[in-house]
C-alpha cells in the first residue's frame, strides 16, 4: 500500500487525525528497532504527499525513566524527534499528586530512578523503600543491604514521619522489602511506621499503581510479571491478614484517566504544530496489547488497530478485545490502512 495518491484539499482531514502509539511491540522492543516504526515517524512528520504533519502521540505503560531522558533515548532509536511534549508514560499523569501529598512513598524502578522522577514532579519529599531499610534493617529481614544502596539512601527516623502516600512508580526490584514496606504503612496509622491503625480503613493512607498490566514482554521466551501481578500480590496478602479489602488507584492504560490525560497532551500538541488547540475527532490507537491498548481505547471512543509484532499472537483479531480496525502486520500497515481512510 502507498500512501502518495493524497490531494492537497485533504490537508483539513489530516488536521482532523491523529494517532497514539503504544512504544513497546509497537515502535520497538525494549531498545530494539522495529523497523516499520521508523517509516512512520517520516511520513508523520511530514514525508507525505501533502507534506503535512500528521499529529501523533505516544501512550506507553513503560516507566522508570524521566521523560527527557526516555525521549531522547527513542529519537535515537527511531531516528525521529520525540518531544516530551507528545509522551506520556505510565507515572506521567501522577504528576498532579504532588500538590495533594507532602511526603510520599515511590516504590519500584533501578537503584534511585523513581526518586528522581517524583522529584522532577515537584513531590517536595520523596522517601524510598532503601532510606526506610538503611533506617532500621531488621524491617526486611531477607533484605542483604550494600554499601552501594546505604551509601545513596536518606535514613532518618521514620518514627517521627508521616507517609501521606504509597506510589508505586515501577516494578519492583525487591517484592519482599517492598511488600513488607508497604504492608507496613498500610496497617499504620496514617503512615507512621511503627504504629499500627486501630481502624484499618479510616486511617489507612492511598496506594497508587501507575499501571496494571500482568505481564511484560522481555528477551524472556515468556512474558514476566509485572507491576499489575505484583498489585494482585498485595491486595491477596492485605485482605488476608487485615480482612478489609485494598482500595486503590491504577494509572496508565487501559484506565480512562490516562486517555483523559492523553486527550490534553493532543490538543496541545496540535497547537504546537498545527497552531490551534484543537482536538482532532479520528484518533486511532495502535497497540500490541488487547488487555490494555485496544480496550482502553476502545472504551475512550478511539480507532483501535493491533498488531502482530508484540505481545498479541495469531492471524486473528483479539476475540475478547477485537480492535476496531482490525489486526495488522506492523505499525506501518495500520498507519496506511487510517489515513487512506480519513483522507
Ligand atoms: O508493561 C510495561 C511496558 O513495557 C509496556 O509498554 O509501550 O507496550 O505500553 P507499552
Ligand atoms: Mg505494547
Amino acid at each position: 500500500a502507498q500512501v502518495q495518491d493524497l490531494a492537497p484539499e485533504k490537508v483539513t482531514s489530516a488536521k482532523n487525525m491523529a494517532f497514539a502509539f503504544d512504544i513497546d511491540g509497537v515502535l520497538v522492543h525494549g531498545d530494539r528497532l522495529i523497523p516499520e516504526g521508523k517509516k512512520v515517524l517520516e511520513i508523520l512528520n511530514g514525508d507525505n504527499e501533502l507534506g503535512i504533519k500528521i499529529p501523533h502521540i505516544f501512550l506507553t505503560n513503560g516507566s522508570g525513566k524521566p521523560e527527557q531522558e526516555r525521549c531522547a533515548q527513542l529519537s535515537k532509536i527511531l531516528g525521529s524527534p520525540v518531544s516530551t511534549k507528545q509522551f506520556i508514560q505510565s507515572h506521567t499523569p501522577m504528576s498532579a499528586l504532588a500538590e495533594y501529598y507532602n511526603t510520599v512513598l515511590v516504590v519500584g524502578g533501578e537503584g534511585f530512578r523513581c526518586r528522581e522522577i517524583a522529584e522532577l514532579y515537584g513531590f517536595k519529599d520523596v522517601v524510598v523503600p532503601n532510606d526506610i531499610v538503611a533506617w532500621d534493617e531488621t524491617i526486611a529481614p531477607y533484605r542483604v543491604f550494600g554499601p552501594w544502596e546505604r551509601a545513596s539512601a536518606r535514613p532518618r527516623d521514620f518514627h517521627n514521619t508521616n507517609i501521606n502516600a504509597i506510589l508505586v512508580f515501577s516494578d519492583s526490584r525487591d517484592y519482599a522489602t517492598d511488600y513488607q514496606i508497604i504492608m507496613d504503612l498500610l496497617q499504620s496509622e496514617n503512615g507512621r511506621l511503627g504504629t499500627r491503625a486501630k481502624d484499618p480503613v479510616s486511617q489507612r493512607i492511598p496506594i497508587y499503581f501507575s499501571q496494571g498490566d500482568y505481564l511484560c514482554p522481555t528477551e524472556h521466551p515468556f512474558p514476566r510479571m509485572s507491576q499489575g501481578t505484583f498489585r494482585l500480590g498485595l491486595e491477596a496478602m492485605y485482605k488476608a491478614i487485615t480482612g478489609a479489602e485494598l482500595e486503590r488507584t491504577i494509572y496508565g492504560k487501559p484506565e480512562r484517566a490516562t486517555y483523559t490525560y492523553a486527550d490534553e497532551v493532543l490538543s496541545c500538541w496540535m497547537e504546537e504544530i498545527h497552531a490551534e488547540k484543537v482536538l482532532p475527532e479520528n484518533v486511532y490507537m495502535v497497540g500490541d496489547n488487547p488487555q490494555s491498548d485496544i480496550i482502553g481505547g476502545n472504551l475512550y471512543g478511539w480507532n483501535t488497530c493491533l498488531v502482530k509484532t508484540g505481545v498479541h499472537t495469531g492471524d486473528e483479531n483479539d476475540k475478547e478485545n477485537p480492535a476496531s480496525e482490525g489486526l495488522f502486520e506492523n505499525v506501518l500497515h495500520a498507519v496506511i490502512h487510517a489515513m487512506r481512510k480519513e483522507l
